[in-house]
This record gives structure tokens, sequence and C-alpha cells, in this order.
């Protein structure tokens, strides 16, 4: 079987010592390898690497190595650990290249350690603290020179892999700001942060990067850079321009004040046929989109583009014109099946409604038939919801669909009641019901899916894909804007009401109420907050002088204070300077109510469980090998109620040794290996935090680790730390 299969896992396969042989190969026609010629490769070395973002280019998360298998798992123990002795939130999937695994800090800090002891060897600090999620790096090599690529906020590092030190001679000494090359005037009030890694190809990285959910927002436009310079060697714009396909899908001058339609989850790449994979999210603002009225490609797109160019190939939307934030949250993952009689290269993408979407790779052509269902039309002024989206007949969604009474939890009689009174408020009809005024609408699976972005793994050699899936509902509504705010209030209000709620209240854990909660906070924490961001929460930089004033008067006291100066009239962008670029004015009606898990009176979903899975598909076939619950609440096992599955973020690993490796899990800390035949779970390992992360696998000297990064930041309530954790056998 030919497999067009990446390049640099095989890289991966053999010593450095051979780099530069590697170097030839990794642009040459070893593309072709098989996967048997891989594995046996595998086999001869004692040296195998996890040299790129979940292993590899094409998002399958497998690894050839077995020596870890399904005979032998059980007696997996701690290898090493290293405590990154700060607290925060830690999802990355790190690199290991040699001898040394690469990976960050929660406070954004590059990490080098000895991959075979948790040694550390350097350390690079960028001097700007950030909290926001890093998923991972990039490495680079010609065979002679070689650079780790580190995107720290809205910058994009190129470090010396041996000592940590920034390589001057690209971009800006050392660095380029992802903020430039959109069009943006000043850049300094845009937020950007580069939460998922770029991907390599020949001699560019490819970078997609995290926006804000209400405008202003940047265009979320995919750009190639040169790997030497940091200069932009090509851009796609997600947002048409006047005169590009797609341009008609918006109004006319939407291209100038609307924002995001950005690659937050990162991308997959055939490299062998020079195509990247780029699912983008939706467009801004998330939840009411009168200023955006038509389909609005390319949001929510999966995109093919040339690597070479940037031009579009193909292109599948997922939601037209999207007003529920159903990003596509997953990068692709690349598989071989046979269709029709036919091998068949194809991407597979799966997204937060529970659906997944089989292409063929080249030509976009669905392998599993597609329908464009009818959905109900809006019922808020000025919305104009699409009448139909696209639902796949085959596989069956991997999460529920539909939240009837019958489905409430039953957890005590009190839970039950009070999950049937609330219920009874809401409108529960399905996916794609627009959101409506005065009343909460069920979104199932939540607003956090179904997949996320911890993305999948396909084992190779099967065509089976290993989706984890939260699945839980969430809900959400629309509130008209109240006419005559200060400047507090509407900043509060634009900015801030979508996580935090209209009421202040959030929707703790996941969201924090501002209610109470951030009195333990000094206004220059709270100023630094703004200014930086915080796990989910992007940072705002345009927010200072008198607004800033002003909204933190407002977040204390839900009010504004007597002599607050007015809103100015709300506009919807940076951009609108340019006459013809005002937005129209429907934009400020109306507001999200804020993301509310649907949750009993103590905290657990008010749905029966499974909350969260793991589910094996056949790609081939579309119908499902096994499904099972996957994770626990301490507390609620201890009682005897085990099975119940949680909430879950990070994805799954696939090896040879028949075993898929997860963490995800948010409450239990505690990384599993299932059987990838039969998801049987064949062992279990503790960790000192949740891992919620996607963990890697790699051989020195013989031996086969595992490493999770660990993390507590989705659960406050627990001790909070962050810590890399390797497995190996005795
Ligand atoms: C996209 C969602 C999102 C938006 C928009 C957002 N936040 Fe947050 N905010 C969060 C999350 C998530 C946290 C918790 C972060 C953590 O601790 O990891 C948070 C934390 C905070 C905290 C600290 C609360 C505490 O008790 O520690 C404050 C204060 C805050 N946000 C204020 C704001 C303000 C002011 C705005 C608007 C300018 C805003 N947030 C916009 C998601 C958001």
């Amino acid at each position: 079987m030919i497999s067009p299969r990446n390049n640099h896992r095989s890289l991966a396969l053999v010593t450095a010592a051979s780099a530069l042989l590697l170097a030839c190969l990794s642009f040459g026609p070893h593309a072709s390898l098989s996967v048997h010629a891989e594995q046996s490769a595998a086999l001869a070395s004692d040296q195998a690497d996890w040299p790129a973002y979940g292993g590899g280019p094409s998002g399958d998360r497998y690894s050839p190595l077995h020596q870890i298998n399904r005979s032998n798992v059980h007696q997996l123990k701690l290898a090493w650990s290293f405590d990154t002795a700060e607290p925060g939130g830690l999802q990355t999937n790190p690199l290991i290249i040699g001898r040394t695994l690469y990976g960050f800090t929660p406070t954004q800090k590059v990490i080098a350690l000895d991959a075979a002891t948790g040694k550390k060897l350097w350390s690079f600090d960028a001097g700007t603290p950030g909290f926001q999620p890093t998923r991972g790096l990039t490495y680079w090599t010609d065979g002679t020179h070689a650079t780790l690529f580190a995107g720290i906020l809205s910058y994009l590092y190129a470090l010396d892999p041996a000592t940590g030190k920034p390589i001057a001679s690209f971009g800006d000494n050392g660095r380029i700001d992802l903020r430039n090359d959109l069009g943006e005037r000043n850049i300094l009030q845009s937020f950007a942060a580069m939460t998922s890694p770029g991907i390599l190809y020949k001699d560019t990285i490819i970078v997609g990067f995290r926006a804000p959910e209400t405008k202003p927002a940047l265009h979320g436009d995919i750009r190639a850079y040169d790997v030497r310079t940091g200069k932009l060697r090509w851009i796609f714009h997600t947002i048409p321009h006047p005169g590009e396909e797609g341009y008609d899908t918006w109004p006319k001058a939407a291209w100038k004040y609307t924002g995001a339609a950005n690659n937050w989850t990162g991308m997959a790449l055939d490299t062998a046929r020079g195509i990247v994979y780029a699912p983008t999210g939706s467009a801004v603002d998330d939840f009411y989109g009168a200023d955006r009225i038509g389909n609005d490609r390319f949001a929510d797109t999966l995109l093919a583009l040339d690597a070479n160019t940037g031009k579009r190939l193909w292109d599948f939307q997922g939601v037209h014109h999207d007003i529920w934030d159903r990003d596509f949250p997953s990068p692709p993952s690349l598989v071989t099946v046979r269709s029709s009689g036919q091998q068949v290269d194809a991407v597979a993408q799966t997204t937060k409604q529970g659906f997944l979407y089989l292409f063929d790779r080249t030509t976009g052509k669905p392998l599993f038939p597609i329908d464009e269902k009818p959905f109900p039309p809006s019922t808020v002024p000025g919305e104009k919801a699409s009448p139909t989206q696209p639902v796949p007949r085959t596989p069956a969604p991997f999460a529920r669909q539909l939240l009837t009474e019958d489905m409430l939890t039953t957890r005590t009689p009190e839970a039950h009641a009070y999950a049937l009174q609330q219920f009874r408020t809401f409108r529960s009809a399905g996916q794609f019901v627009p959101l409506s005024l005065n009343q909460q609408t069920v979104v199932f699976p939540g607003f956090d899916g179904g997949a996320e972005w911890g993305g999948s793994a396909v084992d190779t050699r099967t065509g089976v894909i290993y989706i984890n899936a939260n699945d839980l509902p969430w809900t959400g509504g629309l509130t008209a804007s109240k006419p005559g705010r200060g400047l507090g209030e509407t900043t509060y209000q634009t900015q801030c009401a979508l996580c935090h709620g209209v009421d202040r209240k959030g929707s703790p854990p996941t969201f924090p109420s501002l209610v109470d909660d951030p009195k333990h906070l000094t206004d220059a924490q709270i100023i630094t907050l703004i200014h930086s961001g915080k796990g989910r929460m992007p940072s705002f930089p345009n927010i200072a002088d008198a607004r800033l004033i002003a909204l933190l008067a407002y977040i204390k006291t839900g009010q504004d204070p007597a002599a607050s100066p007015l809103a100015p009239p709300e506009r919807g962008s940076k951009r609108e300077a340019e006459p013809s670029a005002a937005p129209s004015d429907h934009a400020a009606k109306y507001r999200f109510t804020g993301y509310r898990k649907f949750l009993d009176p103590d905290g657990y979903p008010a749905v029966v469980p499974p909350w969260g899975t793991l589910n094996a598909i056949d790609l081939n076939t579309g119908e499902y090998l096994w499904k099972v619950p996957l994770g626990n609440y301490p507390e609620l096992a201890a009682q005897g109620v085990p099975d119940t599955g949680t909430e879950n973020y990070g994805g799954p690993v696939v090896t040879a040794g028949d075993l898929v490796f997860i963490g995800a899990t948010n409450f239990d800390h505690t990384l599993r290996a299932f059987d990838s035949r039969t998801g049987k779970l064949l062992w279990q390992g503790d960790l000192p935090y949740a891992g919620n992360a996607t963990p890697a696998t790699y051989m020195i000297d013989g031996k086969q680790y595992i490493v999770i990064a660990t993390s507590n930041a989705r659960n406050p309530k627990a001790p909070q730390g962050a810590a890399y954790v390797a497995f190996a056998l005795p």
C-alpha cells in the first residue's frame, strides 16, 4: 500500500546521527514508504521521536511502537515526572526529538527536558507573561540547521533547540508578530494568540491563531512564513476580499468590519500531495449574525489549500451562517480507507455537533453521503438563519443529539425535580435551532462539543478512528441590549458578557462569576488579566483609559458610576474609520446571555450519563466498533457510580501495540490504556493533575515511553499545579 503519510514520522524512526540522510529524504520520494517499511524501521531502531504536534503532519496520532502492548501494558510504571512549579493550564502535546522533550509551562515558558529522566536542560522566558493555552511546538531541520518554533501570545518565536535562545536572523530578532499582515492599522490594540502550533511544509511554517469571539477581531487568514527569515510567503483570506471567491456570501462591506473565521485548532498536511487541510471557526459576533447575513464562506469551513501557494483547492462548509459558535474544533486526520472497492486517501473531520465527515483528500468528494437538511428560521429581528445545514448520513453521531424529558438526570430525586423544572422552560429541538429572545435553547452536545481540540487518532493499519467526546447539554439565548448605557456597562456587555453572562454570574466553574469572585483580586491584577487573558479568556488590549476605569467599576458593582461618560454610538470594529465599512447597527442590538452548562444543583450534568465517551469507528464502513464511557467523578465512583464518563479535553494516541492511550478526563487524574480492538480498559495510571492534553509516545535506548502534560485549570476546586508525567515498562 502506498501511503503518502508523513515524512516526519519516518524521520522520527532513526537516530539523530542520520539526520543528514533524512533531510534529503524528508523532501524526497520517501513519502511513498509503506506503513510496513516504517514499522520495520521502528523495530530496527532503538530510537523513535515524536517529531510534530500529534506525532506527525497527518494528524493521525498513530505510533508504530509496540514495545508496550496489550499483554504487558498492565506493568506500566511511572518513569519520571517534571513539576513546572506553576499553577494554570497545560494543554501541550510535547515534541520529542532525539533525547530531548520540548514543551511549555502554564505561563508559556518554553522548556527542554531530558526525555529519559525529566531533568530540565533549559527554559526560555519571552518576558511577556501569558496564560493562553499552548498546545504544541514545531521542529524544523534541514539536516544542518534546526529551529524550534514556539507560539507565545501573538508572537511566533524561532529558538535554537540546543540552547533555547532566539535565532536572530528570523523576523525581528528571532520572532514575528502574527498581528501583522492582516490589514490592521493598530496591531497593538488587537488580540491574537498562537494556541495551536504551526505545521511545516518544505521551508515554510503554516499558521493560524486564536481570535476574539466578539468584535473587534482580526481576520483569521491562514498564512505561510519562511522558516529561515520569517517572511510572509502566502496568505489565504478566510473572509474573502472583493473579487475573491466567496465574497458574495457576505454583505459587501462585511470583510472590513467582521473578523475571526480563524484556524485555532491546528491543521493536517498531506506531504506528498502538498495539500494543507485547515478547519476554521465562526466569524464574529458568534451568536448574532445580522451584520453578516449570508453563508459566510470560509467560516466553519474545512479548507484544502495548495501548501506551496495558499491557493484554494476545495472547501467544505460545515455550518452555513454559524450562529452557535460551532467552530470546527479539531485538527483533521488523514487516513486511507476502502471505499466502493478502492483504496482512497481521505481526510476525516470531526465537529462539536458530534458529526464526522470523510472526504476524498484530493477532490473533496464526500465518501459518505451528506444531506442538506432543513432547520427552523430565526425569530430574532434582523437575523436570518440558513434554511439548511449539512448532516452526514454515516457514521451516526458520536454524541447525543436531542435532549428529551426522559433523559433528565435521575441521580437523586431532588436533582431530577430541578432538572425537570428547568428543562420545561427551555426549547429543546436538536441541532441548529436558532437561539431566541427571552428563552434558553438547548445546545446538545454543548458549546464545547462533541469533539474538541485534542483531535482524533487513526490506526493507519486498519482505518479505525478513535474519538473522545463530551456529551452534555448547554443552553444559550439572546437578549436585547439596553439603550442609553454608560461606558462601563457597554464595554462589559459587548466584550465580557459572552462568557461571564449578561448578569455577571458566569457559568462556574468554566466561566467564573464576577459578582463575588473577583474580590480576591486587586484592581491591578484585574487589569493585568484583561490585558493578557488567561486560559479560555482572550486578552483585551483595546480596553484602556476611561473605558478601562468604567469597566472596572462596572464589574465590581454591576452599575456605571454616576459620572461615567455615555458610551459613544457602538461601532463594530476598528476598521470603520473607512466610511464604506460602517457596519449595520444590528450588531449591537442583541447579545448572547452567556454560555450555560445545564447542570443539576450539585454541579453534575442534568442529563443521564455518559457525560463523556471514547468511540471507535471503522472508517471503511462508517460502523462503530465500540463506544465506552470515558472518565469518572471520584466521589460518585466511591458511591458506586463509576462509569458516568466526564467532560474531557485532550486527544488519544493509538499504537501498533493495539493500545489507545488517553488522559483528557477533567476530574479523575488518570491516564488510561484501552484495547484498540475491543475498548476494554487494560491499564490506568495515576496522574498528579488532570491529563487535559494529548499524550506522546517515543523510544530512547530501546525503551518506549508515554508522556502526558497534566494540570487542573479546568477544575478550580482541586489543588492547582502542572507537571509532565512519563510512564514506561519496568
Ligand atoms: C471567551 C470567554 C471570556 C471572555 C470574553 C471574557 N472572559 Fe474573563 N474569564 C474567562 C475564563 C475562562 C476565566 C477563568 C480563567 C482561568 O482562571 O483560567 C476568566 C476570568 C476572569 C476574571 C478572574 C475571575 C476570578 O475570580 O479569578 C476576571 C476578573 C475576568 N475574567 C474579567 C473579564 C472581563 C472584564 C472581560 C471583558 C473585558 C472578560 N473577563 C471577558 C473567560 C472569558
